[in-house]
């Protein structure tokens, strides 16, 4: 997508400095900067510390990250591997690409293993891309017709109200994203859409990342803090959400950002249709029970009671928002039950979230 209306990538290959190349997420919106990463310690640290973030964002990275610990020649491709699946926990991306990349280089020379990893790594970031624009299109076709159902009711409507919670954007993934890549496609498509961003707090991933990646791409958009979402749909100005995912169980349990239960309750109470979007890579067929089996990652406490900002000198700056004297937890994700979400919509099609449904999916990828 465009960042001051040049194309970007959230992460490749840079041929000519040798290293894997990201945008460093914890400085947006106000600065868009890369990193340089050329060991497997500072790719574990950009996962760990958010540089990257987004499922399938981060699985790509691990891939890369292997390639840059074979190109050390330090690390056994096990204990690379374990190294980098302990970066975040919820996220099956992570565990589905480290085990793409160890089963295809099991059959690789040693000598042959590090280009063969960048191979792989780089034939994952085109594949991830490939995922969400097809996503983007299926996710289209429901908000094309969600459009002219509102246009039959209601002549004068200006436009499809969105909301949205996270950052499920082109920065979470290689390119397009999963929630927003319909609204791109629509956008594109002239469809009026209107985005309602969560802010998303502790880490603000709506404010910060969505709202940035709407407003480089023109689209209209209003940020609202998390809580706001129930009145809006109470009032009829919320025609649809869309979220993302890290981790789909075979049931069709839902994980993502924490707030995302909140937002699917309110919805269903309201009649709201609440879609998941989503690569075939997020769901773990190994799993049934979404609340009692995924683990749910906590993140450290100062994401709690501290946040980052411009300070009056324009400089990005953390200040304390609470006081140091009260306890604080910070779980990352929710899960939100199969029975609040209204379809799935992967780069294989629209799927219901139900066993029976997902069945038919794991049967036309060949999953056994
Ligand atoms: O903690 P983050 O920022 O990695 O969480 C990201 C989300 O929860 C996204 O909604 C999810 O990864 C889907 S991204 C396409």
């Amino acid at each position: 997508m465009r960042v001051d209306g040049k194309s970007h990538r959230t992460i490749g290959f840079d041929a000519a400095q040798q290293c894997v190349r990201i945008i460093d997420q914890t400085r947006l919106p106000h600065h868009f900067e890369t990193l340089a990463l050329t060991t497997l310690d500072q790719a574990c640290h950009a996962i760990t510390c958010m540089q990257v973030r987004g499922a399938p964002l981060i699985g790509v990275t691990a891939a890369y990250g292997v390639y840059l610990a074979l190109r050390e020649d330090r690390h056994s491709l096990e204990a690379i591997c374990a190294r980098l699946l302990a970066t975040r926990p919820t996220a099956v991306n992570l565990r589905w690409a480290l085990e793409r990349v160890a089963s295809e280089l099991e059959c690789t020379p040693r000598s042959e293993r590090a280009g063969a990893a960048l191979a792989i790594a780089q034939r994952m970031a085109d594949e991830d891309t490939e995922a969400c624009s097809a996503i983007g299109d299926h996710g289209c076709a429901l908000l094309e017709q969600a459009w002219q159902a509102k246009r039959a009711q209601n002549p004068d409507a200006q436009c499809l109200n969105i909301l949205t919670h996270c950052n499920a954007g082109w920065l979470a993934t290689v390119d397009w994203g999963t929630a927003l890549a319909p609204i791109y496609k629509a956008h594109a498509k002239g469809i009026p859409v209107h985005i309602w961003v969560d802010e998303t707090r502790p880490r603000n991933q709506g404010a910060f990342l969505t709202a940035w990646e709407l407003q480089q791409e023109g689209i209209a958009h209003t940020v609202i803090v998390d809580n706001a979402g129930g009145h809006l749909m109470q009032h009829g100005d919320v025609d649809l959400c869309i979220v993302g995912s890290d981790r789909t169980t075979a049931n069709g349990d839902v994980c993502n950002k924490i707030g995302t239960y909140l937002k699917a309750l309110a919805a269903f109470d309201n009649d709201v249709p609440f879609y998941v979007a989503l690569p075939v890579s997020t769901i773990d067929f190994t799993l049934a029970d979404g609340v009692r089996e995924i683990p749910i990652e906590q993140r450290h406490g100062e994401e709690v009671s501290h946040m980052q900002g411009l300070n009056a000198q324009g400089e990005l700056t953390r200040v304390q928002v609470m006081t140091s004297h009260s306890a604080v937890n910070n779980f990352g994700f929710d899960v939100t039950p199969a029975r609040l979400v209204s379809a799935l919509i992967t780069e294989r099609g629209v799927y219901q979230a139900s066993r029976e449904s997902l069945q038919e999916l794991a049967t036309a990828i060949g999953h056994s």
